[in-house]
């Protein structure tokens, strides 16, 4: 396989990696999800290495699409449960024999195998903003194996190249003169990261659509990332705008990407402290905001749903869209994190 200088290194954000190299990691994907269809065994791509995960946070997706991932590919995944681990903490954070400096568990673990995931936003970091992408930078910078971002606040990457994956087996991989309506939806719970938007438009970015994003005005998302955003958007051919209302994304829209996400400003650093109170009233204000028929009808007669998953049915996405004609994208999307994961592993991992 070839694999373009990829061999050895971190899988944090996908701003890391050019166009061309995040096609590499999409056409080993496809090459490996070929096989899988064909049943055509792969163990030899990664014969033996074992990767360590590690989740703050549940997981149904990322946790399994990587645990049947690199069994796929001939290795073996050793889940590190936090309550059984002493805490990884970064310098200055630590409590004497309750955590382990992030410079000792990065050094050990390099010792022992291959590759090093994990996933660690919300409550356990405090909510503040960029903890979650400090910690597995500490990380990378001590281990002598791969890191990847299994998500944190900012980045979901693996979520991202699933993303694009499924977007570039409907439409292939030029995605100009496509509309992308993204949206936030309203859920009950002011628990869910904003990362997922963020690598979803970002991914797509890279391929030239046109995307149209509807958000409530307080529900802004990271002003950086948005400008590469519409950076990669201008050079790819595409275009990227702001309205007010899901049903101006959803509008001749090819897809409705529409899902919630905190409000960033009622959380660290912005706020002082987590304001989770406060954005459940907030909410309440847009409880109307939800993928459902009326709205998935303004879009083209094709058109498709996505979401990364889990949903909050009747909240964020009606089951009529979800069990739908336009929802089964959503469980190709799922599928495709085996897919897009067992690519990039095969890519990265010496
Ligand atoms: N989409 C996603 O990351 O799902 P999980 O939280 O179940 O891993």
């Amino acid at each position: 396989m070839i694999t373009k200088g990829l061999k050895g290194r971190d899988f944090i954000t996908l701003r890391d990696f050019s166009k061309a190299e995040i096609e590499t990691m999409l056409d080993a994907a496809l090459r490996l999800k070929e096989d899988k269809v064909m049943r055509r065994s792969h163990t030899d791509v990664l014969p033996t290495r074992t990767l360590f995960m590690m989740f703050f946070n549940p997981s149904l997706r990322t946790r399994n699409s990587f645990e049947a991932g690199i069994f796929d590919l001939g290795g073996h995944a050793h889940f590190l449960e936090p309550s059984s681990t002493r805490i990884p903490a970064l310098e200055g954070e630590e409590t004497a024999y309750l955590t382990e400096r992030i410079s000792d568990v990065a050094r050990v673990l390099s010792r022992m195998g291959d590759a090093i995931a994990i996933r660690i936003l919300g409550d356990v970091v405090g909510w503040e903003y960029d903890k979650g992408l400090r910690i597995i930078e500490e990380f990378a910078k001590w281990s002598q194996v791969p890191v990847i971002n299994m998500e944190e606040h900012i980045y979901h990457p693996c979520q991202g190249l699933a993303d694009v994956m499924t977007l570039s087996e409907l439409y292939g991989r030029d995605l100009r003169g496509r509309k992308l309506g993204v949206s936030w939806a309203y859920s009950p719970s002011t628990k869910k990261p904003i990362a997922p938007h963020h690598d979803f438009m970002y991914a797509a970015s890279l391929f030239g659509p046109d995307i149209v994003f509807a958000h409530p005005p307080e529900m802004r998302i990271d002003p950086e990332v948005e400008t590469a955003i519409a950076a990669n958007l201008e050079a790819s051919g595409g275009s990227y705008s702001v309205v007010d209302s899901m049903e101006e994304a959803a509008e001749d829209a090819d897809v409705l990407y529409a899902k919630n996400y905190v409000c960033l400003d009622l959380l660290p650093p912005v706020a002082s402290e987590p304001r989770h109170g406060d954005m459940a009233k907030l909410f309440d204000k847009y409880s109307d905001w939800t993928a459902d028929e009326r709205r998935m009808s303004l879009a083209k007669p094709d058109a498709r749903y996505m979401h990364c998953l889990p949903c909050d049915r009747g909240h964020e996405v009606t089951d009529g869209v979800l069990d739908g004609k336009w929802g089964v994208t959503v469980f190709d999307e799922a599928e495709n994190r085996l897919h897009a994961q067992k690519g990039m592993m095969s890519c990265i991992i010496p």
